[in-house]
């Protein structure tokens, strides 16, 4: 495991160094160096410098260029316009990176020098209800966070915040109390969707009789008591009800093709005995006041439209707690307990201000200092092909399920008719892949914080910016690779390389660069990004690149390289999206 410096971070540091020793005032300044169309790179951090000292940009580009040192990973380079560098690196340089880069099963990509411990709060769909296409947000980028700053060295611990308490489990228990063969499954295990229809029922039934019968709410109201008093009959028909809610999620995660670990689900209720310890510490050092009753932290800027400020409810006036608690006392968990020193939330945007007032209030407490970040990757609603949020026809919210199985459909048609040899079984199994596959991109591929509009048609689409594109595109090498039969991919650094073939090599040499961003940022669009441009990239090569008919030994071989470096990059990257690469399609 050996991680290799990129092409563009060696010129980098060595015309710094030049341009340092040319203008010692200037100290370790940036060169600016950028991708460019004219060379392979240009650097402009001359002009600004020089400018800034006085001095002439041409005369000092020109001695950072004398003060580089002779090597061969220059190709040429020249001085141009008012001053920029054009840089145009060799063959042999380049062609040598991506070989060391084939070489070493991450790629080339570094791990972290001082990894960190993330705790990030994912997939949390709610008990005894249907899951929506927000829990589809959270699961899929939460997924593919968690998977990146793994690779990057990073400690990870997944939580999934389920809503697994709350005053509605008093109406669903007592009626389960009162019509006890209502989650039975005559012996069987339930189906995921079984558990659910089961669970829509009892919630729909119960809900009718709390809203008719005043007795029965009653009852109800008295039961929520006992499940808070921790009453053991309570809880065990309580403990019926998440436990058959989690058949109905791990059905749906599983569709997803993700992995959930059960000791990681920790639901609201888990928190439950650290609530009354987490306000009394918040009274007593101040930072929350009684207010009407309730126990109450104010901020200076949030404020309602009637300009009164609007606090964070830590405990409601009748003594019961609320959200807020629950996430105040799962920080102090997480962080004392779990050790982070990274929270990350992958929530709903609606959220913000919540999270807003509960990251503020564990600062102000102490929970949250210098040592220990927090941060909300807020994501934005899932839009119908009307603009407006997504819903079914009837105005309903659509069940994730239906939704991915109708993804699965549109992709066996399209697996269908590309298909030449497979067999209805491999069909079967590919169409999930590349159904579920465009899902997740279609999620992936936009910036979180941005709301998009979810259209099958466009998901599944062989050409544009789909999953199905990138899959096709590592399939193709991966055809190719079978035919060329005894002949192995080889590098061969003293080829020239043809404009198609450099372009592709630069963007390879990029892969390690664009990961270790992504996980500095939490973004992975920029990562899905990164693969559409590979994928692109690779075609343009292959448009113009015979690679089994090239004229030479040697430059089969050399583009087989390509080829098969191209295949691990995709492959590596889609991986950590949480994406399939069937080897035919
Ligand atoms: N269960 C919540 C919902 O469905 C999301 C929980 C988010 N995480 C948290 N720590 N509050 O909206």
């Amino acid at each position: 495991m050996a991680s290799v410096p990129s092409l563009a971070s060696t010129l980098q540091q060595r015309i710094s160094d030049a341009l340092s020793a040319a203008l010692p005032e200037a100290g370790s300044a940036d060169p600016l160096l950028r991708r460019s169309d004219r060379a392979d790179f240009q650097a402009n951090g001359m002009l600004a410098l020089a400018k800034k000292l006085k001095g002439n940009p041409r005369e000092l580009a020109a001695k950072v260029v004398e003060g580089l040192p002779a090597g061969d990973l220059i190709q040429e380079i020249e001085v141009s316009g008012p001053g920029f560098l054009n840089i145009t690196l060799s063959d042999r340089a380049i062609v040598e990176t991506l070989a060391a880069r084939v070489a070493d099963a991450r790629l080339g990509v570094p791990v972290k020098e001082k990894p960190g411990t993330t705790v990030i709060d994912w997939a949390q769909p709610n008990v005894a209800k249907e899951m929506h296409v927000g829990h589809l947000r959270s699961a899929v980028i939460g997924d593919a966070v968690v998977k990146i700053l793994e690779f990057a060295g990073e400690k990870v611990v997944s939580r999934h915040h389920i809503g697994d308490w709350g005053t509605q489990f008093g109406m669903l228990i007592q009626y389960l109390l009162e019509h006890p063969h209502e989650l039975d499954h005559e012996g069987r295990e339930a189906a995921g969707e079984e558990a659910m229809s089961n669970l829509n029922r009892l919630y729909k039934a119960s809900r009718a009789l709390f809203d008719a019968d005043a007795d029965f709410k009653e009852r109800a109201r008295r039961r929520v008591v006992a499940l808070q008093a921790g009453d053991e009959e309570t809880l065990a028909l309580w403990q019926r009800f998440v436990d058959e809610s989690k058949l109905y999620f791990y059905s749906v995660f599983d569709k997803l093709d993700m992995k959930i670990e059960d000791a990681d689900v920790v639901g609201e209720s888990g928190y439950n005995h650290m609530l009354a310890e987490t306000c009394r510490l918040l009274e007593e050092s101040g930072v929350a006041v009684r207010s009407e009753g309730a126990l109450c932290v104010f901020f200076e800027d949030v404020k309602g439209p009637d300009g009164n400020p609007v606090p964070l409810i830590v405990q409601k006036s009748d003594g019961g707690f609320g959200y807020a608690a629950t996430d105040l006392s799962a920080i102090r968990n997480r962080v004392q307990e779990l050790g982070a020193d990274t929270l990350v939330y992958v929530v709903d945007a609606r959220q913000s201000l919540h999270f807003k007032m509960v990251f503020e209030t564990a600062r102000r407490a102490g929970w949250l200092n210098g040592e220990v970040k927090a941060v909300q990757l807020a994501f934005g609603t899932v839009l119908g092909k009307d603009g407006k949020p997504f819903k079914t026809r009837e105005g309903e919210t659509v069940r994730l399920e239906d939704l991915l199985d109708e993804a699965v459909e549109r992709a066996a048609a399209v697996v269908r008719e590309k298909a030449q040899d497979l067999s209805e079984e491999e069909i079967a199994e590919r169409a999930a892949q590349v159904g579920i596959g465009a899902v997740k991109y279609a999620d992936l591929s936009t910036s979180a914080i941005r709301d998009y509009k979810f259209d099958l048609d466009q998901m599944v689409s062989l050409n544009g910016d789909t999953s199905v594109y990138l899959q096709y595109a590592y399939a193709r090498i991966q055809s190719i690779l079978r035919k060329a039969g005894e002949v192995a991919p080889k590098a061969h650094p003293e080829l020239a390389l043809a404009p198609a073939e450099r372009a592709l090599a630069l963007h390879l040499d990029e892969f390690a660069e664009t990961l270790t961003g992504v996980a500095e940022t939490y973004e992975p669009h920029k990562l899905a990004a990164y693969l559409y441009q590979l994928a692109s990239a690779y075609t343009t090569f292959y448009d113009q690149c015979p690679v089994l008919k090239a004229e030479s030994a040697e430059l089969v071989e050399n583009r087989l390289f390509l080829c098969d470096l191209t295949a691990r990059t995709l492959r590596q990257g889609m991986a950590l999206l949480g994406l399939r690469t069937p080897e035919r399609l």
